[in-house]
């Protein structure tokens, strides 16, 4: 099942994370980014997923060009929530409902499109009720500027909370081999309800790739320098689980990114990806994972190769995971 349903869209199972193209991970060039999109749409792969705090604001800004004349052939999601400034610094986050509102437009805006295909809390305020947001993202879908809304990184309880003022189409999670935790509640919640999980970071950040050898190799503002599992002797410990695994990898006869992703979408039908990429040629390599076909062994072997809890560090640093699961 190379698609899944969400609403009354089909969405394929593998997507683009736009993040990248804008912020956390060094320079990136624009009108290369905006091929990359254009080409992912031509080959099938719909889901386009942005922020409006990637850049900060300049990520919605260069999707909304790409997908120029190809409105039609594209799955655009967006979140609200984490508020930042000009310099990029973090202001906090915000789900009040005068905030959704405003934040919706001026998504709108910069994306240069009618409505937002799936709209995103893209982290739980923990001074507003989620049934006052959750109320002002139904608002949004009464006015037509949504189709469907999203959670990201919310707690089982939220989500059910939330589930109750109007249909969650879709959580948004970090999952990937070295992050397994959304398989004890999240993943069968979701089935449960419904729900797509859609998992971002599936390469860990592009170390799940191996092709990552030395965090020297990055770019000196690249964030991941001083994330928790690419430092010090967490990098070497998590450096055996990646060597590891492209093994495997060589003997199935794929790449160790295109691993990883076929061991997610293996978990579930309702599991999708998000793999960020600023790479035209990774587009087809990432969705040509959907063909790789792992048995039932093959899975269990990875599961064993990477239980929870495998990968050293927390995934991220210690503001960041207040910020998670709740
Ligand atoms: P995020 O959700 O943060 O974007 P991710 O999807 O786990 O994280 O990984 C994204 C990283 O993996 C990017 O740095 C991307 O690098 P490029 O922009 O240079 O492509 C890298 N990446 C994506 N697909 C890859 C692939 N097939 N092989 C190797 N690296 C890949």
């Amino acid at each position: 099942m190379k698609t899944l349903t969400i609403g009354n869209q089909q969405v394929t199972r593998v997507g683009l994370g736009c993040m990248g193209m804008s912020d956390f991970y060094g320079p990136a060039d624009d009108q290369q980014s905006i091929d990359v999109i254009r080409h992912a749409l031509d080959v099938g792969v719909n889901m386009l997923d942005t922020a409006d705090m990637y850049g900060p604001w300049r990520n919605e800004q260069l999707l909304g060009k790409a997908i120029k004349g190809k409105r039609d052939q594209a799955f655009v999601a967006t979140k609200f929530g984490v508020m930042r400034d000009e310099s990029g610094a973090f202001l906090g986050i915000n789900g009040s409902p005068e905030y959704v509102r405003k934040a919706c437009d001026d998504s709108l805006k910069r994306l240069g499109v009618e409505h937002i295909d799936l709209y995103y809390q893209h982290r739980v305020d923990p001074n507003t009720p989620i049934e006052d947001t959750v109320g002002a993202m139904k608002d949004l879908v009464k006015a037509g500027k949504v189709k469907y809304i999203g959670l990201s990184e919310a707690h089982p309880d939220t989500i059910r909370r939330a589930q109750s003022v109007h249909p969650i189409s879709a959580l948004q999670t970090e999952y990937s081999l070295w992050t397994r935790d959304p398989e004890q509640a999240h993943i069968p919640l979701c089935k449960e309800l419904g729900i797509a999980f859609v998992a971002y970071s599936p390469l860990g950040r592009g170390f799940l790739s191996g092709g990552i050898q030395s965090t020297e190799n990055l770019d000196p503002n690249d964030y991941r320098r001083s994330a928790p599992r690419f430092s010090g002797d967490n990098f070497a410990q998590n450096k055996q689980l990646v060597d590891a695994m492209a093994e495997r990898a060589s003997a199935y006869g794929c790449t160790t990114a295109q691993l990883a992703l076929a061991w997610l979408f293996a978990q579930a039908g309702h599991v999708m990806a998000i793999p960020g990429t600023t790479k035209r040629h990774r587009i087809d390599e990432n969705l040509a994972a959907l063909s790789v076909n792992l048995s039932h062994s093959d899975v269990v072997a990875l599961n064993e190769l990477a239980p929870l809890g495998a990968a050293a560090g927390t995934r991220y640093d210690e503001r960041g995971m207040t910020t998670v699961n709740r």
